[in-house]
């Protein structure tokens, strides 16, 4: 969702895959497990539970370096790494979003309802009351939301009942800790240097059980905005290169668990104005396609989420004269440039958030990303993409809701944030803004 970057740092050298020993992050034991049961120097294989054992880096401060290496291992199909599962799974066969209704938040909507109040024109409160029928993403972004995705699921399981139809949960899972490591805005509630790792884990199995109890319920997710692409091209910034690993094991243990209770995934691609510049191709494929291969090539992973919380067209009539140099000047482009680099079976499918993204030419930088005046809602969610690489265009950020504060006191206060075209006045990321959210209603590209 934020950051440009045409600059690239190297990535570690290809991993030698080992005969008879896992990589790091592979599977390494388990019951059911028939596989290679010792890892490759500087991973110990480490009991994750009984179904799941883990090659992981031997130790926190170990300088292992990612797995880069693009395994030939990807076959589409791993075994069961949770309990409960019940083997072998399958990837997901064709478009998920086809043939199912999609739940709308109810967080969203009674967000949208106290805003409509607040809107004396009433020609503009019908339009934005409107709002609350198009389906977001449920950002549970922190613990405590986990346990409302079960009320959530229970809701979508008893309408699916009484109206016959199939219903689909779109979620987003944004907790990694020392989360948004080259940004201040979205920091989270947990801190690597204390016990960050572990409350994650939790974090996933608490969402994992609620799942779980709903297995008639389809949950899309997207996978940890920002936080690959920051390993791509922001590992100078000290806080990303000393979450490196811890990403990577982290996303890991999102990606197995969550494939095992059927979750279907997107792991977030930043956007073509951050990866899709030339140079940061090939290792954003580099790393999407390892990180997938070493976790077993997970069953629920779909492909890719661009654009998310961000401003960017799908197709440019003409390009945004500040995207110049990049000939990924939009979406669809930075899709095409990327999908054929992406290998070892990874899932070349993406979905494209254009909650935001009704009006272009708005930013003086490409990197500004936060609150960005002027903005206006874009094309509603829809299967109909234009590109049988794309599943479906969604919006994945609830729009309305603040990408960061403008208070400079805030510890949380980043300077896109304050940037002249940046909307002033601004609450805390994730929190309402009533002026933001009235904009994106009145500049709504098509009209609402
Ligand atoms: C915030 C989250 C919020 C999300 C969706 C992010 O910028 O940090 O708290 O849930 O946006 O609005």
């Amino acid at each position: 969702m934020k950051i440009t970057s045409t600059g690239l740092l190297a990535l570690s050298s290809l991993l030698p895959l080992a005969l008879g020993q896992s990589q790091l992050y592979g599977q390494c034991g388990g019951i059911g497990w028939s596989g290679a049961t010792t890892c490759v120097s500087g991973a110990t294989c480490t009991v994750v539970n009984a179904y799941y054992s883990q090659c992981l880096p031997s130790s926190a401060s170990s300088s292992t370096p990612p797995p880069t290496s693009t395994s030939s291992t990807g076959t589409g199909t791993t075994t069961s790494s949770a309990p409960g599962s019940t083997g072998t799974t399958t990837p997901v066969a064709g478009n998920p979003f086809e043939g199912y209704e999609i739940y709308l938040s109810p967080y969203y909507a009674n967000e949208v309802a106290n805003a409509v109040t607040q809107i004396s024109d009433p020609t503009t409160a019908a339009a934005a009351a409107t709002v609350a029928n198009i389906p977001t993403f449920i950002w549970l972004d922190q613990v405590a939301k986990v346990p409302s995705l079960g009320t959530y699921l229970a809701d979508a399981s008893s309408k699916q009942q009484s109206e016959g139809k199939n219903y689909l949960v779109q979620i987003v899972v944004y907790d990694l800790p020392d989360r948004d490591c080259a940004a201040l805005a979205s920091n989270g509630e947990f801190s690597i240097a204390d016990n960050g790792e572990a409350d994650y884990h939790n974090y996933i199995d608490q969402i994992v059980a609620q799942i779980k109890q709903y297995p008639d319920v389809r949950v899309v997710a997207v996978i940890e905005p920002d936080s690959l692409a920051n390993l791509v091209t922001n590992l100078s910034v000290p806080k990303c290169a000393n979450a490196q690993t811890t990403y990577l094991e982290c996303v890991t243990y999102a990606m197995q668990q969550l494939s095992a209770v059927g979750v279907i995934m997107y792991l977030d691609a930043g956007h073509a104005g951050w990866l899709g510049w030339p140079a940061n191709l090939s290792p954003a494929a580099q790393l999407f396609t390892s990180l997938y291969s070493n976790a077993g090539s997970p069953s629920g992973v779909r492909g890719l989420a661009t654009n998310v919380a961000n401003y960017n067209a799908l197709v440019a009539t003409t390009p945004d004269p500040i995207t110049q140099g990049d000939p990924n000047y939009d979406e669809m482009l930075y899709i095409e440039a990327l999908a054929p680099m992406l290998g070892s079976g990874f899932p070349a499918h993406f979905i494209v958030d254009q909650g935001r993204s009704g009006v272009q030419d708005i930013r003086q930088q490409w990197g500004d990303w936060c609150n960005v005046l002027g903005a206006g809602f874009g094309t509603r969610p829809t299967t109909n993409t234009g590109s049988s690489l794309i599943d479906s265009i969604v919006w994945v950020k609830p729009g309305g809701e603040c990408d960061g504060t403008s208070n400079t006191s805030s510890p949380r206060y980043d300077a896109h944030c304050g940037l002249p075209d940046a909307t002033p006045n601004a609450p805390e990321a994730g929190t309402w803004f009533q002026a933001y959210f009235e904009t994106l209603v009145e500049k709504a590209n098509p009209p609402l």
